[in-house]
Parts: structure tokens; C-alpha cells; sequence
């Protein structure tokens, strides 16, 4: 099954000269494909958060480290939801364990090492189980903590990244906050907030159930807690038409359960957010060499050198970025447009980027490019080189920042070798 798909190809925002001209350096100093990201939307997009009193980083979204040093230059702090997210907040420079909170961990789960790391560098965790803050409670009695609300409902772009209601399994779903509180209890744990983040994809109508939600929790449980967390789930513009999230709404409305819930409690209540996408996804593209065009029935398919092991979003969600061809030389690709699917070099069907939720496969009006043209996936700043895998044996690739006309490898191509070394084999004694 296929379907077309109308696309703009004169989209107002279209690359910009300094992309294409960095675009074509990278291309030119590491080959192909590879992730380019701009550090100054970057920036942009903090100073529109800057009411929030914290503004909480998701670091799954992009956690290179130097992307985390331009946050954390901005008094952006992190969330970090895996054992390898705090050393990476480490690495960039936070500093765990003080007033501030730089770094909370966020999760439902929590292993071993990973517990002991916490308690080591006095790192605040946000439980989503009870047996999470159990487990915690008995490793370190008075540890600051956070608990996770399920409020009974969510909201998502895509059924996968909708984090509440009674089929998530994220977060202490509503009705089970008698239990986590007695563990808070038992344990002197130091509750720090409460945290409700029920999907990515912000949609208004929800926005106020959650606040309420929020008041509720607070009004019935009246606890002495110091900050409130309205999470992440900003959504950004794909495409062209979508709108930009309004903030100043966005927050007038968190700031008045802010203010609510500084009534009751009858002590200063520090409002945070925990965006994700917000801040990288428009700052990053991923860009890959045409290696083959071919036509298929009435169709095209132009194959590139990137695939569904670099950006999953499409096959995974089929999640739409806009895709732009350029020659070698940097000018855009005309032409007469015809119906192009975009697809990958992975041995599987479904590595195509012009796809639908649910495998179908989208063909595209655009001009036809040539072998040897770039292809730039545009909005791929976010879970982007983030979600990439080796699957194929294909190495990770390579991300490049430009910064006030800098260009910089922040990451090095992975090596074949590097991967192989690992498939050791020795007695286990
Ligand atoms: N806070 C928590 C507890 C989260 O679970 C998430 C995302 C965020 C914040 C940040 O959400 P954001 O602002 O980025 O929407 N791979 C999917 C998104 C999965 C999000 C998982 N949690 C995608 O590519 O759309």
C-alpha cells in the first residue's frame, strides 16, 4: 500500500546559506552520513523558557556533551534517566549534590549500580515505582526524592510516547500515592516535589487537566514540598503549517498551580520544566549521500547512505522531517517534482523515511535528485543520534556543531573495529 503525499518544497524557512555551507564542510571532513547541529536556535529556545524558574534539560532528547556544555552555560540543569546520562552530566561539567539539584534521575526502575552512583554523588531521584523509592529508602534514609504521578490520563504525538493512563507503564499511577508516601515516611525520605509528565506532543486541553491534577495530589496530601514539575512534551514544528508551542500560556497556567500550590503548602514552591525536543530538535539535521535512484512502478525511490539505524522516528512513529536535496556543489536540487519515498540502506523493508504510522509507505512531491547529491533530513536534533543503533554492524556516525561560525566535530565516526573488539570470548570462572 502507498500514499502521496502533498509537500511543500518552498518552505519559507528553507536551509539557509551558513547551513549549506556547513552542511558541505562537514560532507567534505567526514564523509557521509553525519549529524549537524546549531548551537544558537539552541540557545534561542532557552531564553523563551526563561520564566520557568528551572528548566530541566531531558538529556535522552540529545545528550552529546558539548550540547550539554551550551545548556549548561545558559543555568540549564539535566535530567538523567540512565546510569551512562549521569556520567555523561558529569562529564560536561554539572555539579551533583548540591542545593541547586544540576542533575535529577529520572526512571521507574533503578539497578544497582546505578543506586549506588545516586547515593555517592547525593543525586536526586524522581521514582516512578514504589519499589523504586523502597529501594532507595533502604539505601540511603533521608535522600532527596521526587515521585512521579501517573494522574490516570495522557497525551502523546504517537501512542508510544504517551506516559499516562492506565496503559503506561511510567510513573506511581494516582490512587497507589498512599503507599509511595508511607515509603517516604518510613524511610525519612526528603520529598522534594511532585512530577507529572503525561507525553511529548503538548495539546492544551490536557495542559489543564494535569494542572488540576497537580492541585489535587497537593490539596489532598498536603505535603511540605519545595518544587513542582510539569515535565516535558513541548512539541516542536515539523513541518511546515504546524504551529510553535505557546509558551506565554504554557506557562500562565503552571505558574498559577505554582501559585496555588504555594498556598497550601505555605512555603516557596520552585516551578520546573523538563522539555526535551523544545530545546534540539529544530537545531539539528542529518545528512546523507544519494547512492542509488531508482524507479519503481509509477515511483521513485532515492536510496540513501543513512537509514532508520541513525534516525528511527520515521519507523518507529512515522514521524514526518522534511527532507531537502542539494548538489554537490550546495544548490538546492530543482526540477519537475515527482513521487519520491526516501529510504535507507538497511536489509529491512521498512527503512524508509517517507513513512506513516504503521509501516505505510508515503511518497513525496520532490525534484528528483542525482547519485552523488546530499540529502538533509531536517528536525532531527531530537532523538535523533540519540536512538541510533549498530544494527547491520553499521557504526555510529559522526555529529558536528556550528557555533558562531565554528565547525566542530563533536563526535567521532564509531569504527567497525571498536565494535568487534567487543565480541570477545573467555571462560566465565
Ligand atoms: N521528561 C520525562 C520524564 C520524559 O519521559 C520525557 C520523554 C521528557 C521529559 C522529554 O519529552 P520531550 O520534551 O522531548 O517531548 N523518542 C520519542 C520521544 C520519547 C520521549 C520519552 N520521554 C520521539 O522521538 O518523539
Amino acid at each position: 500500500m502507498c500514499l502521496r503525499e502533498a509537500f511543500d518544497v518552498s518552505r519559507p524557512d528553507s536551509l539557509g546559506p551558513v547551513l549549506i555551507d556547513a552542511v558541505q564542510r562537514s560532507a567534505r571532513g567526514v564523509g557521509t552520513p553525519f549529524w549537524l547541529y546549531e548551537a544558537e536556535p539552541v540557545r534561542e529556545r532557552v531564553r523563551r523558557l526563561r520564566a520557568f524558574d528551572t528548566i530541566r534539560f531531558a538529556q535522552k532528547a540529545n545528550s552529546n556533551v558539548h550540547i550539554l556544555r551550551v545548556l549548561r552555560a545558559l543555568n540549564v540543569v539535566l535530567d538523567a534517566v540512565s546510569l551512562g546520562e549521569i556520567e555523561r552530566a558529569l562529564r560536561a561539567g554539572f555539579t551533583p549534590g548540591t542545593e541547586a539539584h544540576e542533575v535529577v534521575f529520572t526512571a521507574d526502575i533503578i539497578d544497582e549500580a546505578t543506586l549506588a552512583r545516586v547515593v555517592e554523588l547525593r543525586i536526586p531521584v524522581n521514582c516512578g515505582s514504589p519499589d523504586m523509592l523502597a529501594q532507595v529508602g533502604a539505601a540511603a534514609p533521608g535522600h532527596p526524592v521526587w515521585i512521579r504521578i501517573n494522574p490516570g490520563f495522557g497525551h502523546g504525538h504517537n501512542r508510544k510516547t504517551n506516559t499516562g493512563g492506565p496503559l503506561s507503564k511510567h510513573g506511581i499511577w494516582h490512587e497507589g500515592l498512599a503507599e509511595a508516601l508511607r515509603l517516604v515516611d518510613v524511610h525519612r525520605l526528603n520529598l522534594v516535589g511532585f512530577h507529572m509528565h503525561i507525553g511529548s506532543g503538548v495539546d492544551y486541553a490536557h495542559l489543564h487537566r494535569v494542572c488540576d491534577s497537580m492541585l489535587d495530589v497537593v490539596r489532598h496530601w498536603n505535603r511540605p514540598i519545595h518544587a513542582i514539575s510539569a515535565g516535558g512534551g513541548l512539541s516542536v514544528p515539523y513541518q511546515s503549517g504546524e504551529p510553535e508551542v505557546d509558551i506565554e500560556q504554557y506557562y500562565a497556567a503552571w505558574n498559577a498551580t505554582r501559585l496555588e500550590v504555594e498556598r497550601i503548602v505555605g512555603n516557596k514552591v520552585r516551578l520546573e520544566l523538563e522539555p526535551g525536543r523544545y530545546l534540539t530538535a529544530n537545531a539539528g539535521v542529518l545528512v546523507a549521500q544519494v547512492r542509488a535512484v531508482k524507479k519503481v512502478a509509477e515511483n521513485h525511490f532515492v536510496l540513501v547512505d543513512a537509514g532508520f539505524s541513525e534516525l528511527a522516528r520515521p519507523v518507529l512513529y512515522g514521524s514526518h522531517h522534511d527532507i531537502c536535496f542539494l548538489t554537490p556543489t550546495g544548490a538546492s536540487v530543482v526540477g519537475p517534482v515527482c513521487p519520491i519515498a526516501v529510504a535507507g540502506p538497511l536489509c529491512e523493508a521498512g527503512d524508509v523515511f517517507t513513512q506513516h504510522d504503521g509501516g505505510v509507505v508515503v511518497f513525496r512531491a520532490l525534484p528528483l535528485p542525482k547519485v552523488g547529491d546530499l540529502a538533509v533530513l531536517r528536525d532531527a536534533g531530537a532523538y535523533g543520534a540519540t536512538m541510533s543503533s549498530n544494527y547491520n554492524s553499521r557504526p555510529l556516525v559522526p555529529e558536528l556543531m556550528l557555533d558562531d561560525g565554528k565547525l566542530t566535530v563533536i563526535r567521532k565516526r564509531q569504527a567497525i573495529e571498536q565494535l568487534l573488539d567487543l565480541e570477545v570470548q573467555r571462560e566465565l570462572t
